[in-house]
């Protein structure tokens, strides 16, 4: 949904802003642009619509010298993605620039307040309002005519000005959109999340919403609030290995993540189980807090909405909870039942989407307790939840999410436990057991990753098809959902994705010859049912592709292809089935070319409703 980045210092401010443009790709890739104080006082933009390897190129072919500079790649939302609608954005006399990540609700207002004032408008963005209002409101002190023009707009706004009236200064402002900023040997940076900052710095400074920091050349940070007062700053330690954000030999993020998975959930496991019992020590909220909870709701969007289902699966299963799940941008315009009993679950990767953090206002508006579960350190989920689950797994790079998903579902499957046993539903012995057989999982998945050619044998069902169904039981109901989603996400290929009792409901009106088909049965209490749904499809001539149990002579006989599941306890198949699904979708998607870690349309963070 936008990354900006901006340094100033000592050395050349370009390959700084290169590199973070690369590190916050993932959050949109329609254009991007830079804009940089020469050695003359002037600012000079570069921008390419498309990905940041189009500006490089132009700025490789025409480097712009400068110490001082911010940049940004846009997820366009108001005005088509081009060169005009690219950010930074200057303004009239050129001595101004700006970029944006978020969305002013008010443009339209001021831009008409302001081109009747004589501000001259070059694009159809919601920013360029912001740089001209700056410009209007200029009296010498960049921060403070940004503070100034914050206080005349509405939305959600990460800004990033520079001045070449100031030269090496950058002024910086958050409401309602992650900025982190720090500062380093070389000068001081500002940046959408951590990853571009953890090259250079061991501490960044996580942005509270209505705070404003100037960064100055010699690695100066000053934070205030909208009066320009001094404003307290919260510090981030920065643990992320650098090389965890580089690809490392492999050939994109998104296989590098797959294969992450093991490590990942070895990581997050080895910190929360201790002698059999789970262990949620970074929750701030008390066991009585959550036990006392009556009612849980889970509110997630795209790939955690999925790890919600299972939440809801395992709550109410093991601990006797009633929960509900719905996609965050539902939750936040229905009634929902909350109130001080209430425990809401909110999951996300990156922490930062905009409609699970409103659903997490909303219930809390209403007495509801919110535990997040999150992999970005400091991000605004982590710091507004009462408690939080770090998920450890990493960066995750890749739009499509791999590594988080699956930490995810482990993550769920801890807090069933610990509600279980300490709502008494399960006895210490019991939640050992299902620990030890979640303990098994990190190895399991190293067997999947070892066997990746079947589901590369089984993508090539895909050539030539243009739409696919997947189907699954119970708790792999989630895993067909999910698995549709990443086909759909990387290779474009339409999926659709059902309960497998609802495939004779209507989906099954889709098959016919060779039309293919991905069933989820693993050996569990659903198989019989979903065997038969099976023979139903293959009877009309489908193309089979099953996620079964190894030894499933009966699917083995039914299915064209089959990617065979290492023995699990089958409620942790939907994790080692995850990884099949994410491969094979890879490998559709890399043989129909498409760019598995960038996908059309998509952003990995999405900040806007
Ligand atoms: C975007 C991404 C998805 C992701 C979803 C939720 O749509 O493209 O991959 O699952 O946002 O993101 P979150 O960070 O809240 O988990």
């Amino acid at each position: 949904m936008c990354g900006i980045i901006g340094f100033t210092g000592s050395d050349q401010a370009q390959p700084y802003l290169i590199g973070g443009l690369k590190a916050l790709e993932y959050r949109g890739y329609d254009s991007a642009g830079v804009a940089i104080e020469g050695p003359d006082g002037r600012i000079r933009t570069t921008k390419r619509l498309g990905k940041v390897k189009a500006l490089e190129g132009a700025l490789a072919d025409r480097p712009t010298p400068g110490t001082c500079g911010i940049a940004h790649t846009r997820w366009a939302t108001h005005g088509v993605p081009s060169e005009r609608n690219a950010h930074p954005f200057c303004d009239c006399t050129g001595q101004i620039a700006l970029a944006h990540n978020g969305i002013v609700e008010n443009y339209a207002e001021l831009r008409d307040e302001l081109r009747a004032a004589g501000h001259v408008f070059t694009s159809e963005t919601d920013t360029e309002v912001v740089v001209h209002l700056v410009e209007s409101l200029y009296e010498g002190d960049l921060a403070l005519a940004l503070r100034r023009a914050c206080k005349r707009l509405r939305g959600a706004w990460a800004f990033l000005a520079i001045s070449s009236r100031e030269p090496g200064v950058i002024v910086c402002a958050r409401k309602g959109s992650p900025l982190v900023v720090a500062s380093t040997e070389a000068g001081a940076m500002a940046a959408s999340d951590i990853t571009p900052l953890a090259p250079y710095a061991s501490d960044v400074v996580s942005l509270r919403d209505g705070q404003f920091a100037t960064l100055r050349p010699d690695g100066s940070v000053e934070v205030t609030d909208i009066e320009g007062e001094p404003s307290e700053q919260d510090h981030i330690a920065v643990d992320w290995e650098v090389s965890s954000a580089t690809l490392g030999g492999y050939p994109d993020f998104m296989l590098k993540e797959i294969a992450e998975q093991p490590e990942a959930l070895t990581r997050l496991l080895s910190g929360r189980v201790q002698s059999g019992i789970v262990d949620l020590d970074e929750i701030s909220m008390s066991v009585e807090e959550l036990r006392s909870a009556d009612r849980v709701v889970v509110a997630a969007c795209g790939t955690s909405y999925h790890a919600g289902l299972v939440a809801k699966s395992l709550i109410e299963s093991w601990a006797h909870i009633p929960c509900e799940v719905d996609v965050a941008s539902e939750v936040l315009y229905r009634e929902v039942l909350a109130d001080d009993r209430t425990l809401c679950l909110v999951i996300t990767q990156s922490g930062e989407t905009a409609e699970t953090l409103l659903c997490a206002r909303k219930l809390r508006s209403q007495g509801a307790r919110v535990l997040a579960i999150t992999n970005v350190l400091g991000s605004t989920a982590a710091r507004m939840a009462d408690g939080v689950i770090y998920l450890q797994a990493g960066p995750e790079v890749s739009v499509a999410s791999t590594k988080a998903y699956t930490s995810m579902l482990v993550s769920v499957a801890m807090i069933a436990l610990f509600l279980a046993y300490h709502r008494g539903r399960m006895s210490e012995d019991q939640v050992a057991d299902r620990l030890s057989e979640l303990e098994r999982v990190p190895a399991a998945v190293s067997m999947v990753l070892d066997r990746q050619g079947l589901a590369t044998s089984a993508a090539r069902a895909f050539e030539g098809a243009d739409s696919a169904l997947f189907l699954g039981r119970g708790l792999n109901a989630s895993s067909a959902k999910e698995g549709a989603l990443k086909l759909k996400e990387v290779s474009y290929l339409h999926a659709e994705a059902y309960p497998s009792g609802e495939m004779k409901h209507g989906p099954i009106a889709l098959v016919d010859e060779g039309y293919p088909v991905v069933f989820v049965v693993p050996d569990d209490a659903v198989r019989d049912k979903t065997i038969s749904n099976m023979a139903e499809v293959k009877a009309r001539g489908a193309h089979i592709i099953a996620v079964a149990t190894e030894g499933d002579g009966q699917v083995e006989s039914l299915a064209d292809d089959v990617m065979w599941l290492p023995p699990t306890a089958p409620w942790c198949t939907p994790i080692t089935a995850a990884v099949y699904l994410q491969l094979m979708a890879r490998d559709v998607a890399i043989a129909r070319g498409c760019d598995v870690d960038r996908p059309r349309n998509l952003a990995k963070s999405v900040t806007t409703e």
